[in-house]
Order: C-alpha cells, then sequence, then structure tokens
C-alpha cells in the first residue's frame, strides 16, 4: 500500500495519518511514514518525542563535476533503503519515520541538500519493502510538483465545510490531471451529523472511503503532543482509523 494523506491546512491530515501508521504496523505490516511538511506534524500523532530528523549531512554528496542529474544525491553506495534503515527515526510498533527537515530560521545550505536525497529517497524506494503512508502539507503546492509521487492512493481529507470541499475538489482535479495513475478518494474528518458523508460525497464528487467523527481525545491528543492511539486508544476517532485501515488493506493493499 502506498498512500498520502492530503488536504486543506487543519484539517486533521497528520492526526489520522499518525493513527492510520501505527493501526496498520499492528495488523503486521512494515509501515515506512514520510513527512514532507517543513513544520511540525506527523512526528507527535506517531507517538515520537522528537519534532525533528532530518538525513545527516555525512548521507548526502555533491554530484560530482561533469556528471548529469541533481546537484546533491545520496551518498555513493548508500540506497534509498540503505538511508530509511540507517537515518529513519523508529516510532512505537515499529513505524519507520523519515522526515524532511525542518526550516531554522532561514532555509541554510543543509536544508537544501537535504531536500534534494530526501527527494531522492522518494523516487528510489523499493516498491515491495513497506507500506508507504505519506503526510502532505496543507494546500496544492507540493502534492503535484513530485513529493507525493510515490502514492497510487491519494486520500484527500476533507472537512465538511464550504472552504474544505473547495480545496477537496481542486485537489481532486490537479491529482487527475497528473501523469501517474493514481486513485483519488475522500476521507471525512470532524464529522458531526449522519449527513456530512453525503454532504462531502455531492460537493467533491469523491468516493468517501471513510468518516472520522469530531472527538475531542484528537484534540487533547494534540495538546499533549501524544499520539491519539496511545492516549485514547478506544475513542471514536481511533477506532474509525482503525477501521478505515482494515477496510483499504483487505481492498487496496499491493
Ligand atoms: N477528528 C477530530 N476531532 C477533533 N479534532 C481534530 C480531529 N482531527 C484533527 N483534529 C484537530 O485539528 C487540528 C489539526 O489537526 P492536524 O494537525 O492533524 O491537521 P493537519 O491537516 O495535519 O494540519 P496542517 O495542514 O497544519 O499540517 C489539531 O488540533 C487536531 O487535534
Ligand atoms: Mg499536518
Amino acid at each position: 500500500m502506498r498512500l498520502a494523506f492530503v488536504g486543506k491546512g487543519g484539517v486533521g491530515k497528520s492526526a489520522i495519518a499518525g493513527t492510520f501508521c501505527r493501526a496498520l504496523a499492528r495488523q503486521g505490516h512494515p509501515v515506512l511514514a514520510i513527512d514532507s511538511d517543513p513544520l511540525p506534524g506527523l512526528a507527535f500523532s506517531l507517538g515520537l518525542t522528537i519534532s525533528d530528523a532530518p538525513l545527516p549531512d555525512e548521507a548526502i554528496e555533491d554530484k560530482p563535476e561533469g556528471e548529469e542529474g541533481p546537484r546533491y544525491r545520496l551518498r555513493a553506495g548508500l540506497t534509498a533503503a540503505d538511508a530509511i534503515d540507517q537515518y529513519a527515526a523508529t516510532a512505537p510498533d515499529g513505524v519507520r519515520f523519515l522526515q524532511f527537515g525542518k526550516h531554522r530560521g532561514s532555509t541554510g545550505r543543509g536544508l537544501f541538500r537535504s531536500q534534494f536525497a530526501f527527494r531522492q529517497i522518494l523516487r528510489e524506494l523499493p516498491e515491495d519493502r513497506w507500506n508507504i503512508v505519506g503526510d502532505l502539507p496543507g494546500g496544492t503546492r507540493q502534492p503535484f510538483t513530485g513529493w507525493g509521487d510515490y502514492a497510487r492512493l491519494i486520500l484527500i481529507v476533507v472537512e465538511p465545510t464550504a472552504k474544505s470541499m473547495l480545496t477537496a475538489r481542486r485537489l481532486s482535479r490537479l491529482a487527475l490531471d497528473e501523469e501517474h495513475p493514481r486513485q483519488i478518494v475522500a476521507v471525512v474528518n470532524k464529522a458531526r451529523e449522519a449527513g456530512d458523508v453525503k454532504t462531502v460525497e455531492e460537493r467533491t464528487g469523491l468516493e468517501v472511503v471513510g468518516a472520522v467523527p469530531w472527538d475531542v481525545a484528537f484534540a487533547e491528543a494534540e495538546e499533549k503532543m501524544a499520539a491519539p492511539i496511545d492516549l485514547a486508544p478506544g475513542s471514536a476517532a481511533v477506532k474509525a482509523v482503525e477501521s478505515l485501515v482494515e477496510q483499504l488493506s483487505a481492498e487496496r493493499i499491493s
């Protein structure tokens, strides 16, 4: 399974993605969580206490003079799989976590170098080793400029609000315009009423594969910078994400 969560800022991508990864790992699947948002997000929802785990400089080298290709790349001999094994953090339930470095005041040379290596890893990840779950930054810029190409399934997280639904429609059009064939579906988040799924389906034209209710447990987890699945394992929102995992792993795992 290779999927990515996208959607308007603040709709709940990181909370759902982190819970999804943990629940999938608990079913015995190897999971690689990818956070390409330079602002903090997925790590806490996975139950990691770090907020920054960039690729170290030693993993990256300058392209030799005269060679084609990007300016920086993974050190010679270091494959994408090696880079994950050596440098990705390990979250509870064995979820591996790779993150694009944080912005620290200025976008320095280190971040610039690591961006090339990060994108190279995304391009070269072996097909069959992990289930890949991506958490892409809010909005339209990253998902469709090569950062989410690894995903075969795009899950657009949608709140049942006018702006979120409009964003979802735009995102689905952008995703459909891409060269890569992939499925695009919606997950409703912060659902409060029985009719929310139908409203989202009608207003976005997307198939809704899951609905996560508004749940104070997610808000509390955010405040404590903890994983919802650790803090409130029996909560309605966590259970809804677990059902989504079960459904997708039965239907679409590959
Ligand atoms: N089902 C839910 N019920 C209640 N609160 C929720 C729910 N899902 C997410 N939240 C809250 O909404 C806020 C945004 O969630 P989150 O950070 O996961 O969104 P995001 O889409 O990743 O945001 P960003 O675009 O900034 O990365 C957080 O405070 C989170 O706790
Ligand atoms: Mg986020």
